[in-house]
């Protein structure tokens, strides 16, 4: 479903250079779902952004359901994201001032299908997600945990095959833990490829969700000035 060979990601910040992700090689099965563990700036989020084509790699390779995807150029990624990428990123971005009907159908419009047709399905799926009774609402007036909820729900809308979920349930409280747990189990009995980070020991420990867990551990960053020491680098 995804493999990684040797994939990281360097970013040049002034003088030097960081490194956002060291060399990862994994595998990750069709209807796996994957825990991303580890420190703070271990490189989580960025290997989700690598697998997910919202960031190119600094080197490696990428291969998404058999399409080798790393150095395509950004209107095929953006293809592949619509057409097989659910992502649920960790600051929502909803679209304020939307209705939660209009921001969950969002993504059916380069589909081709019509206003009527993406808000049927948009209102089925919330529907699903017990979130019909604010399918009106303008998303900045739902709460954080019912934001989360349509932040899941737009990430499904297209159907995909992939799920991307970056710490799901770190601005949300326990009872809407509870409830984003739920969805991705039910995700999980679908066959649908979960790949997601958290902090949060209720999803690390849920039950029967997590197949494998990928460790993360910060890389150091490397100096690039060409007068001074590495002591430097961390004042
Ligand atoms: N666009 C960027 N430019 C420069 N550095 C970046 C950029 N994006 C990420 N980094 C750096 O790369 C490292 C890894 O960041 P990343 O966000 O992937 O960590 P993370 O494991 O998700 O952390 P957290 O648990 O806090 O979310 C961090 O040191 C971060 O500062
Ligand atoms: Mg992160």
């Amino acid at each position: 479903m995804i493999m990684t060979e040797g994939v990281y990601k360097a970013f040049r910040e002034k003088d030097r250079e960081i490194i956002a992700l060291t060399p990862l090689d994994t595998h990750i099965k069709k209807g796996e779902c994957i825990l991303c563990w580890g420190p703070s700036g271990s490189g989580k989020t960025t290997f989700l952004n690598l697998i997910s084509g919202i960031v190119k790699p600094t080197g490696g390779r990428i291969w998404l359901d058999g399409e080798k995807f790393s150095r395509l150029p950004e209107h095929f990624l953006s293809r592949i994201r619509r057409d097989k990428i659910g992502i649920i990123f960790q600051q929502f971005h909803l679209l304020s001032g939307f209705s939660l009907l209009d921001n969950v159908a969002m993504p059916l419009i380069p589909l081709g299908l019509n206003r009527a047709e993406r808000h049927k399905k948009a209102r089925e799926l919330l529907t699903k997600l017990e979130m019909d009774h604010r399918l009106d609402f303008p998303v900045n007036h739902l709460s954080g945990g019912e934001q989360q909820r349509a932040a899941i729900a737009r990430a499904l809308i297209n159907d995909p095959i992939l799920i991307t979920a970056d710490e799901p349930s770190s601005a949300v409280d326990l009872k809407t833990t509870e409830q984003i747990l739920d969805i991705f189990q039910k995700l999980k009995a679908e066959g649908k490829t979960i790949v997601m980070t958290s902090h949060d020991p209720a999803i690390k420990d849920a039950d029967g969700l997590i197949d494998r867990t990928i460790f993360f551990e910060r890389a150091a960053d490397i100096p690039k000035r060409k007068t001074g020491s590495i002591g430097d680098v961390f004042e």
